[in-house]
This record gives structure tokens, sequence and C-alpha cells, in this order.
């Protein structure tokens, strides 16, 4: 089975084609970020036309990159939400006619779904169950997984998301968007001894997280020192190292108080170098695996649409003829 996946819920937008036996065929992303750099952030309705303007060339591309006549498509999978929700509707209402046209089913998946999944791809994949740690622009969730669709939330952010604090933090030092890798290359340079930023909420119990005190403290740090590129660089690691060591102390508790001996991690953040190897180091430590998708399949793709739709698509899943997307939607 040949399934199509597009992926337009924010700033990318990004097309694969995923077979139930041969894995990964082709896939292709435009990103949308010198579109969005000027202002600072993803513009809404920028993001909207320009998702209008790629998505059907870069289709057509990955159906030629993959060798097949589009007659060859068993199904469409599509990111229904959560996201922007003039973005979803580009994506969703490409699919779904496109699905029509060509007499096979379409399927709306869930954005995290898919980024949770993502790791399943590549080689040597993690058996179920699992304790998932999704770290994104919109979500920080701890989520225990007993199988396609079986998602029991542990614990998840109170406010901000990480990868927003990394967005915030960014543009508080003047390092522009996105800010999670503005902030990881700059904190390369940063002295590690030179601030200690807290860790918030593991002092006590529970799997719930908090950024915006993490932030606050940041900008008050900020204000009180010259503003030189090394202070900038020092304040990065310091911001950057609370937020990772806050991650791993949660994930090292949802996988002792689950019993489970697997993490997978996923998301935008988990493309994060000092985050991977701190989970390794941990995983090492406690005999655990830990398992990341690769580099360029951490932020939004089309592959992890195509993969989690295929999934659900295998287990009989279909949907209602009306086109539908859901800015917010629960996992
Ligand atoms: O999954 P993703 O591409 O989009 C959402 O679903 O939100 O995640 C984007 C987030 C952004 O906040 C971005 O700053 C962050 O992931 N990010 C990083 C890194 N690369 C991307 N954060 C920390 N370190 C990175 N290397
Ligand atoms: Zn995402």
């Amino acid at each position: 089975m040949h399934i199509l996946g597009i992926e337009t819920s924010c700033d990318e937008t990004g097309v694969a084609i995923y077979h139930t036996q041969k894995g990964l065929l082709a896939h292709r992303l435009y990103s949308q970020i010198r579109t969005h750099a000027e202002y600072g952030g993803v513009v809404p309705e920028l993001a909207s036309r320009d998702h209008i303007k790629k998505l059907v060339p870069l289709i057509r591309q990955v159906i030629a990159d993959a060798n097949i006549s589009k007659r060859q498509i068993d199904g469409v999978a599509y990111t229904a939400g959560p996201g922007l929700v003039g973005a979803l509707l580009v994506g969703a209402a490409v699919a779904r006619s496109l699905a029509w046209t060509l007499g096979v089913p379409s399927i709306g998946v869930h954005h995290m779904e898919g980024h949770l999944l993502a790791p399943l791809m590549e080689p040597d994949p993690p058996r179920f169950p699992f304790v998932a740690l999704l770290v994104s622009g919109g979500h920080t969730q701890l989520i225990e997984v007993e199988g396609i669709g079986h998602y029991r939330i542990l614990g998840e952010s109170l406010d901000d998301a990480a990868g927003e604090a990394f967005d915030k933090t960014a543009k508080m030092l003047d390092l522009g968007y996105p800010g999670g890798p503005a902030i990881a290359e700059l904190a390369e340079e940063g002295d590690v001894q030179r601030f200690e930023f807290p860790r918030p909420m593991t002092d006590r119990p529970g799997l719930d997280f908090s950024f915006s005190g993490l932030k606050t403290h940041t900008l008050l740090t900020f204000a009180s020192t010259a503003k030189t590129r090394q202070d900038k660089a020092d304040i990065a690691k310091a911001f950057q190292e609370a937020v990772v060591d806050t991650l791993v102390i949660k994930c090292r508790r949802a996988l002792k108080k689950t019993r489970l001996t697997r993490l997978v991690v996923a998301g935008g953040v988990s493309a994060n170098r000092s985050m991977r190897d701190k989970l390794r180091r941990m995983a090492r430590e406690e005999s655990f695996q830990v398992y990341f998708p690769r580099l360029e399949f951490c932020g939004d793709n089309g592959a992890m649409i195509a993969f989690a739709g295929c999934q659900r698509l295998l287990a009989g899943q279909t949907e209602p003829p009306e086109i539908s997307a859901f800015p917010r939607w629960p996992l």
C-alpha cells in the first residue's frame, strides 16, 4: 500500500510517500522560515498562502521521486490538527479532494501522533509499550504508549511548551526565529559554570512541567548583564541546560513510575544535541533504551504523517466525508 502524507499545520509544507513493505519512498519539505523571519514568528495568513502555492507542486515532485504514478496511491493522510486553522485547511482540502478524485480513503492524522510515531520509521524501532516525551513548539507531554491509538498522558506543561520557551528566550536575547536552533548554537560558546538556573517543578512529585518561570528568570538575568555575545552565550547555555535537565529528570521519573524501560523522544526540541546526549547518558545509567527520530524527522515533516496515517488505515480506520480541521485537539 502506498500512502501519501501531507503536513501543513504550521510553517513547513511536508509531503511524503510511505509504502507498507518498502518503507519511506520519498519525502520533501519546504520551510517557510524566510517568509516569517522578518516578523520574528509565524504569520498565520502568510503561512496558509504559502502552503497553497507549494503543496501541489511538492505532491507532484514526491510522486515522481517515488517513481510511481498517482494511480498507485492507496490512501492520503494529512494533518487535521492541532495547528493554525488556515494552514490545516489547505492540507485537508487538498488531501481530501485528491483522495476523492483517486477513489481512495483519506485519513486526518493528529500532528502529535505523527511526531510520536516518527521514531518507529527508524531501523531497530522501539517495541510497545513505551514512555514518550513529546517536545515541540506547542506541546511538552509525557505519554504512556501501549500501542497505536492507546495513549495515556502522564504529565504536561502547565504553561509554555519547551520549544515555545526556547523561542521566547531567543527573542529576548535577540537571536531571531526559530529560537531553538539559535539558542543551541550560541550555547556551544557558553560557560556552564557562570549561571545556575532553576530546574522548575523537579523538587516536588509529579510529571507536569512549567517553563514560564524559567523564562522570567532568564529575562531578569539578561537585564543585569552587559549583553555582550559572551553574556548571551552564557545565558543561552544556562537556559538550555535547565530545560534539558528538567526534561531528563521527569523522563527518569516517568519510566520508574510506569516500570517501563523504553523511552521515545520526538518533536522539534528532540533535535537538541545536549538533550540527546543527556538522555542517552541517563538511559545508560538506568539500563533504559532511548529512541529518537533521525534529525530531519524531529521537526515537522510529511513522512511522519504518511507513516501515522498508514498505521491508522491498516487498522481499518476511515473518516466521514465532510472536511474539518481542529486548531485545538487533545491527543
Ligand atoms: O515539532 P516542531 O517542528 O513544530 C511543532 O509541532 O511545534 O517543533 C518546533 C520547535 C520550535 O519551538 C523550535 O525552536 C524547537 O522545536 N527546536 C529546538 C531545536 N530545533 C528546533 N529546540 C531546541 N533545540 C533545537 N536544536
Ligand atoms: Zn510539530
